[in-house]
């Protein structure tokens, strides 16, 4: 897929990010830095890297490092992001998949405060101090050099999660939606700031997918098995390794011409 080069992914000890990770490395990237609050899901994931490495017909080492972060917190960021881009050399692609979900019983006139707070912190907050932290070191890297045909690539790739609840909305989900309607919003104006200079700003906006976030809680389970069922025009959830596909294709040399955009990989849904 055209990914030499090193990678961060927050959110990478779970679901989405573990599968962004192990795509990564398996698709050539030299190294990915793992970023989550889950230490013992890191390691995991870590682990699975190596194996999934060692049993890929040719040498294709590539370096797994892990850091217990919290994305909400300015300071961890700002300070892993550098110590990445220094442990690696520099920085080409990094992906936002640390998130929160929460569905509030009642809807927006019930939603805790908290429950705001928290879910706004983490997935746009969150996401706009790691882009920022990115940006600037991104800015001053030279281009990256396609592994397929040798020419130049971007300065740096920023993929956001945004979600299909960034462009339609559904009942109970006040800060959720939100949030994701935020991220889209950061997409595109960070998208242009940064175009001409070479960096690629993108968000990539997952449909049902079957993760932890989505199978743990009950109501959850309940609502989205019923908007699969009506809404969704394949009938069926996505799995991770699907949205993983869509991340490292805006990532990769194959969409160098590709800015400031929203994939959704949905099944359909928001065809309707
Ligand atoms: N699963 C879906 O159906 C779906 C749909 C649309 C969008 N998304 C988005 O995809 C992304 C990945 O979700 P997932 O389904 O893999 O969920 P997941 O719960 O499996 O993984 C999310 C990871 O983020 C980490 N995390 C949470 N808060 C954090 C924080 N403050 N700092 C650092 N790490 C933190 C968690 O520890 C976890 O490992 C999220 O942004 C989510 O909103 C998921």
């Amino acid at each position: 897929m055209d990914v030499p080069g090193f990678a961060l992914i927050t959110g990478g000890g779970s679901g989405i990010g573990r599968a962004c990770a192990k795509t990564f490395a398996r698709d050539g990237a030299a190294g990915v830095a793992l970023l989550d609050l889950n230490h013992d899901g890191l390691l995991a994931v870590k682990a699975e890297i190596e194996e999934q490495q060692r049993n890929l017909a040719k040498d294709n080492s590539c370096r797994v490092e892990v850091f217990v972060v919290d994305v909400r917190n300015e300071d961890q960021v700002n300070t892993t992001v550098a110590e990445v881009a220094r442990t690696f050399g520099r920085l080409d692609y990094v992906v936002n998949a640390a998130g929160v979900a929460k569905k509030h019983e009642g809807g927006a006139a019930f939603a805790a405060t908290d429950d705001w707070q928290r879910v706004l912190d983490v997935n746009l907050t969150g996401t706009f101090f790691v882009l920022r932290a990115s940006a600037r070191i991104m800015l001053n890297q030279p281009r990256l050099l396609s592994s397929i045909d040798g020419r130049e690539l971007s300065r740096g790739v920023i993929v956001n999660f945004g979600s299909i609840l960034g462009a339609v909305g559904v009942s109970m989900s006040t800060a959720y939606t939100a949030s994701k309607h935020g991220v889209l919003g950061l997409t595109r104006t960070a998208s242009e700031d940064y175009a001409a200079q070479g960096l690629r700003i993108n968000a990539i906006c997952p449909g049902y997918i079957e993760t932890p976030m989505t199978t743990q809680d009950a109501l959850v389970r309940q609502v989205m098995a019923e908007r699969v069922a009506n809404a969704v025009p394949m009938q069926r959830m996505g799995s991770p390794q699907e949205i993983a596909d869509g991340v490292v294709y805006l990532s990769g040399g194959r969409s160098s011409f590709v800015t400031g955009t929203a994939l959704f990989v949905d099944g359909g849904y928001t065809e309707r």
